[in-house]
């Protein structure tokens, strides 16, 4: 019996998260340590089994509940093609990506179901980066409300992006990263949840848009700025956009007291810059690091309470 796999990977916002949803620039970036997979097989009994075993859920697709990010996944690939009959299968899906933390998840599992059942089912001209990317958009609709399409791009690219949501296609662009960035990511243990976060800033725009848009505004610059000091390696001038990128995030509201802490300890260890990444009051920050003062930083973000804290090169 026949058993495809595939995988994604988590995510970080290194400037521009919530400017990003009004059309300027951003850069992520994807953590390949730390990934979602996907694992379908194909089934004797009839009809498509769901099954997420850290979750302890099991289930059928066609009893799945209104709204379930899951079946949304699997839902969206069969509507790509049609198919003479629904085959019958099992998918399995696995994450070591922590939950509303910023880190890109929901996408990354929606990434990993979309490329497996792709792959198993032979649809080709699904299975690119580009296709998964965009079937994975609609199930961060249903998560998300409003999503930039940030996250569906970098976990289904899984490289570098400089990202500009635009129509008629976003402007999705790879680039070359001259000099390696060091960067912790630091868990703050808060729960975030995107669909509130980005709501709220909305809500603010809404009733402030002047104050709002140059604070887009700058969010836009410092993504634009960033990208060519990480073109010409100067990790130093990435590291004091961060610091100003996080004092407009400040502006809308989107930090938190631990946020803030834990940026503190980053700043007074010796990190180049920190910031909080994705759409914030909670979830992880970043710090970049140089080699030589990692585990200094590391060991206060520890000691200042995050809960966990990965290092991921960028290279
Ligand atoms: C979430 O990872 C990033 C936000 O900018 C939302 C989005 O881009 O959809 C906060």
């Amino acid at each position: 019996m026949a058993v495809t796999v595939a995988s994604a990977p988590a995510k970080i916002i290194l400037f521009g998260e919530h400017a990003v949803v009004y059309g300027r620039p951003a850069i992520a970036v994807p953590i390949s340590q730390v990934r979602a997979e996907a694992i379908v097989e194909d089934s004797l009994r009839s009809g498509i089994r769901l099954r997420a075993p850290n979750l302890g859920r099991e289930y059928w697709l066609n009893e799945a509940p209104d709204g379930d990010p899951f079946a949304r996944a699997v839902q969206s690939v069969l509507e790509f093609v049609t198919l003479p009959n629904l085959p019958d299968l099992t998918i399995t899906v696995k994450s070591m990506i922590p939950i509303a933390s910023g880190l890109g998840s929901g996408a990354a599992m929606a990434a990993a179901v979309i490329r497996s059942l792709a792959l198993h089912l032979e649809i080709t001209d699904l299975a690119t980066d580009e296709q998964v990317s965009t079937l994975c958009y609609q199930v961060e609709r249903l998560l998300h409300g409003t999503p930039s399409g940030i996250d569906n791009t970098v976990v289904a690219y899984e490289r570098p992006v400089y990202f500009v949501r635009q129509q008629p296609t976003n402007r999705i662009d790879t680039f070359s990263v001259a000099a390696p960035l060091h960067l912790l990511v630091a868990d703050t243990g808060e729960e975030s949840k995107t669909w509130d976060v980005v709501g709220d800033v909305r809500r603010q725009w809404q009733e402030n848009p002047k104050k709002f848009e140059l604070l887009f505004d700058n969010c836009g610059r410092m993504a634009n700025e960033a990208r060519i000091a990480i073109q010409e390696g100067d990790p130093e001038r990435v590291g004091r956009l961060m610091h100003e990128n996080q004092g407009y995030l400040r502006a809308m509201t989107v930090s938190s007291e631990k946020l803030e802490r834990l940026i503190a300890a980053a700043d007074s260890s010796g990190a180049l810059g920190a910031k909080l990444s994705g759409a914030g009051r909670g979830g992880n920050m970043i710090a970049l690091v140089e080699e030589e003062n990692e585990d200094e930083v590391r060991s206060s973000l520890l000691a200042t309470g995050a809960n966990s804290v990965l290092l991921s090169v960028l290279t």
